[in-house]
């Protein structure tokens, strides 16, 4: 399943993952810019906070309402943020783009 990370500046990484992986565990894998995953996927850091793009918001499906509460602690929390921890690969997700913040915290 590939997603593409773009930075703010536009530089876009392209990474192949595999089914039951999250979008934090391959793109900090890989070293994305301020893919930082501090809490290790258990949704308590918000250092994974992403942007969907917005052609995938709807497949993605919105956060759970913890999920959502911890964004709150993230840099920029807006209606697309996700904590990619949160967002596992399956097969449907195959291109999906998220942008990633300015920072995090
Ligand atoms: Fe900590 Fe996602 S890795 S909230």
């Amino acid at each position: 399943v590939h997603v593409t990370f773009i930075t703010p500046s536009g530089v876009a990484t392209t990474l192949d993952g595999d089914v039951g992986q999250s979008v934090m565990d391959i793109g900090k894998r890989a070293g994305v810019e301020n893919i930082i995953g501090e809490c290790g996927g258990s949704a308590a850091c918000a250092t994974c906070h992403v942007h969907v793009d917005p052609a995938w918001i709807d497949l993605v499906g919105p956060p759970s309402d913890d999920e959502w509460d911890m964004l709150d602690f993230a840099h920029g929390k807006r209606a697309d943020s996700r904590l990619s921890c949160q967002i596992r690969l399956r097969p449907a997700l195959e291109g999906l783009i998220v942008h990633t913040p300015e920072r995090q915290g």
